[in-house]
């Protein structure tokens, strides 16, 4: 038998660079660094793949704005989104930008495979364009004002000749696909959604657009730029080297699991899965589509001017506690609310509180009663389970697996409570100290490690601790209050 390794292959939605991340793109990509931190830990061989997605004529917009010439734009929007992610401790193992020669090579790759097929004709369309949504709108989505609910602006009445794909040839088989493998579409609701409009409104969608001048040009008529969604669905096949690194590409394609937003699911479960078939390729294993969520109860936009901003926050709080918080908070896949005042109370309740306290206690007890040494093999029936937290991650429920592993915090915070060591130091019981301090010490172990894919800065913090050879507390808290 060959001990082949098992692989995972992760990734986010590519994000536009017409703005700078904000709080919503940090959840999606908090969880997908979360997941690609606990398949390393498992030993899987973990890619990890992001990006910018740079063809849009939202770009072309925000390029002109600034009275920047739209690639210099994007060459200084992509690396300010690649470096907030490396500054925020993002463990992606590429970034990858659609307006890269790699990228595009692969697009015009795989428009041909798609044409060969014959599933791209000439047609003509009529309609509105939402250049903020990056798609066809009708008349029925707009609000009484006759705009984009969305972004609030008057589509574009557009007439032009352009190329389809044939979208509508692929309806039984995606229906059959996803009727087969129910664990395709998650949550349930969602699919439900897809499936409803895959039968009753789904429609061939353009793929070019005429006088479009910036974005890939359509191999088979320059004219023509390849639509912003065609193109940027297909990072995640040129992100692990789609006809450029044939090895690459054979072990990690299909994805594991694909993270997106509620927002984008019609793009990633009927076109995205539909394009593959048709270039005779394998879907994805999962795409997951979480909730939004609001600011203190509104609508995140640029005219509220509310959007939170990740580095920002992270000048407040440490980032882990923002991880700890969004994972915590918000069910995975539920729409949720961000607020300031509910980080602040769970930072100093489960933070400084619980968590912070009981590393700083513990270890200080250790250094003070038993001269830092304890039983670090000592047996004991945990508190919690790891296996159980391993299966909530497995099954994407965040909240269930750190409320888990603080099964073991508020444990050891009790026991050290009962136990009063510094009652059994007052009457010598020195025995007694030293083992329920290796008690307290070996459950601090597994919470290390479990925490290791939600916080981890503060999983290594604390494993360095444990590891030294003689144990003594951490020089400043983990988590000062606020
Ligand atoms: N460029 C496209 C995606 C192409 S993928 C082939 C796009 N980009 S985006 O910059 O608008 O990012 C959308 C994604 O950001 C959402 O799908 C979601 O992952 C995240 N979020 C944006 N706002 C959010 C909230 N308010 N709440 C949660 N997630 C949010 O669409």
């Amino acid at each position: 038998m060959t001990d082949s390794k098992n692989t995972f292959y992760i990734t986010t939605p590519i994000y536009y660079v017409n703005g700078k991340p904000h709080i919503g793109h940090a959840y999606t990509t908090i969880v997908a660094d979360t997941l690609a931190r606990y398949h390393r830990q498992k030993g899987d061989e973990t890619f990890f793949l992001m990006g910018t997605d740079e063809n849009s004529q939202k770009n072309v917009e925000a390029a002109k704005k600034t009275g920047k010439e739209v690639g210099v734009y994007v060459d200084e929007m992509a690396s300010v989104w690649r470096e907030t992610w490396l500054n925020l401790g993002i463990s992606f193992d590429r970034f990858i930008r659609t307006t890269s020669a790699e990228h595009k090579k692969a697009v015009c790759e795989f428009y041909q495979r798609v044409y060969d097929k014959g599933d791209i004709y000439p047609g003509e369309y009529e309609g509105l364009y939402c250049v903020g949504c990056e798609k066809f709108i009708t008349e029925s989505e707009l609000d009484e004002n006759g705009e984009c609910p969305d972004h609030k602006k008057k589509p574009e009445a557009i007439k032009e000749r352009n190329y389809f794909f044939k979208l509508t040839k692929y309806r039984d088989r995606l229906l059959e696909h996803i009727e087969r493998h129910p664990e395709f579409i998650q949550p349930e609701k969602r699919r439900n959604e897809v499936v409803s409009y895959i039968k009753d409104f789904m429609e061939d969608f353009s793929i070019s657009r005429q006088a479009m001048e910036w974005g890939i040009r359509l191999p088979t008529d320059e004219k023509h730029a390849i639509y912003v969604w065609f193109d940027a669905l297909l990072n995640y096949l040129s992100g692990i080297g789609f006809v450029q690194d044939e090895i690459k590409f054979d072990k990690f394609w299909p994805a594991d699991i694909q993270l997106i937003g509620k927002d984008i699911i019609k793009f990633h479960c009927a076109y995205w899965p539909a394009m593959l078939m048709s270039a005779g390729l394998p879907l994805p294993k999962t795409v997951f589509a979480h909730g939004f969520f609001t600011v203190d109860g509104d609508k995140m936009s640029k005219s509220l001017g509310n959007a939170v901003d990740p580095v920002e926050l992270a000048k407040e709080y440490p980032f882990d506690a923002v991880r700890y918080f969004l994972l915590r908070e918000i069910p995975f896949g539920e729409d949720g609310d961000f607020s300031l005042k509910r980080l602040q109370e769970r930072y100093n309740a489960d933070l400084a509180n619980d968590l912070g306290n009981l590393v700083q206690r513990a270890l200080n007890m250790i250094d003070k009663y038993c001269d830092g040494s304890v039983d670090r093999d000592i047996k004991i029936d945990m508190p919690f389970s790891v296996e159980t937290v391993r299966l909530h991650i497995e099954s994407l429920k965040f909240d269930q697996s750190i409320i888990e592993t603080w099964k073991g915090v508020s444990w050891a915070n009790k026991y050290i409570e009962d136990a009063k060591p510094w009652e059994l130091h007052k009457s010598g019981e020195h025995e007694k100290i030293k083992e329920v301090l290796s008690r307290v010490y070996v459950v601090l172990a597994d919470i290390a490690e479990t925490l290791t894919p939600f916080m981890p800065e503060t999983a290594n913090k604390i494993k360095k601790l444990l590891s030294t050879e003689k144990l003594s507390p951490p020089s400043e808290p983990l988590f000062p209050r606020k």
